[in-house]
């Protein structure tokens, strides 16, 4: 076992690293569109293993690994050992004797964190039940495209306390802006995450208040991954939780609107934001691609 950096939660970066990796995820991004062949990797393997499924992350990791002149290998439990009970710790160090560079989207967080334990190679958090770091590489990309540096903005998150709104305390701490969590009683993030946050975060009941001056608002299921039994006493939970032109209205006149995607028109957002002037969202998805490849790259090196 060697002393190995992973990308499990946004606290494993400095500030400083963060910041650097969104400026270099842009220029990636322009070299990209001017035609420029950047194949730093050929030769090297991206791992890549969903517990869950997905369309962004997978799609975003496996072109990000291509055009780096790499390969990304697609692995699910239903048809590796994993899914026949291989342990963990024992999958970690076989595969991570074999590839460059692993990703895993799972359940349990803890799972990622012995996956990581074991592992020769930079393991990189795809999601968990606890956060989403990746997703937020790529809204702060898309925040400072658009908007230049978020110190100091507020950012409403409206909806569920869950991996997405963890990664955004975490966010909030490393990258210093005001966050307003509008989410109904019971539906709290983890209470040791929100600590952290300290003064930069506070949970606001009424979704509307929590809105009111945001530069950024942002919101994402009701019912994540693992929690489909829940849709029906979710959607009662979250009755006046949809973020509509009123939410975008008492915002920043110049707010911005995200979502990590995949959306519900009618449950967390309306039609009308999600496909408005203000929704930054198909931004925000392509950069997961552009981050990633930043991400891989400080990795890798
Ligand atoms: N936002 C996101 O992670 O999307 P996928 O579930 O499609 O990967
Ligand atoms: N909170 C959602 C995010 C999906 C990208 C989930 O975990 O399903």
């Amino acid at each position: 076992m060697t002393q190995q950096r992973h990308f499990l939660t946004l606290n494993d970066l400095s500030s400083e690293e963060l910041r650097q990796l969104i400026l270099r995820a842009t220029e990636l991004k322009q070299m990209r569109k001017a035609g420029e062949d950047y194949r730093p990797f050929v030769g090297k393997t991206l791992a890549m293993i969903f517990e869950k499924s997905s369309t962004r992350t997978r799609v975003s990791f496996e072109s990000g690994m291509a055009q780096f002149g790499g390969h990304a290998l697609f692995l699910s439990p239903r048809d590796t050992q994993l899914g026949r009970g291989e342990p963990i710790e024992d999958t970690a160090r076989v595969i991570s004797r074999m590839v460059d560079i692993i990703m895993i989207r799972t359940f349990e967080h803890e799972k990622i964190e012995r996956f990581a334990e074991y592992s020769d190679a930079p393991v990189i958090n795809g999601l968990t039940d606890l956060v989403h770091p990746c997703q937020l590489l790529a809204d702060m990309q898309t925040w400072h495209e658009h908007r230049g540096d978020i110190k100091g903005k507020t950012v409403a998150w409206i909806g569920d306390g869950n991996n997405m709104c963890h990664s955004y305390i975490n966010a909030a701490i490393q990258f210093d802006f005001q966050l307003n969590i509008g989410c109904p009683e019971g539906y709290d993030p983890d209470p040791e995450i929100l600590a952290r946050g300290g003064d930069r975060c506070k949970i606001i009941r009424d979704p509307m208040e929590a809105s009111e001056g945001a530069h950024l608002v942002t919101t994402d299921v009701w019912a994540s991954m693992g929690q489909e039994d829940e849709q029906k006493a979710r959607e009662a939970a979250f009755v006046g939780f949809c973020v509509t032109q009123e939410f975008m209205q008492v915002a920043d006149k110049d707010a911005l609107f995200m979502h990590c995607l995949p959306a519900h028109r009618g449950e967390e957002v309306s039609a009308e934001v999600i496909d408005g002037s203000q929704s930054v969202v198909w931004d925000q998805a392509e950069n997961r691609m552009h981050a990633q490849k930043a991400l891989i790259e400080f990795l890798m090196q």
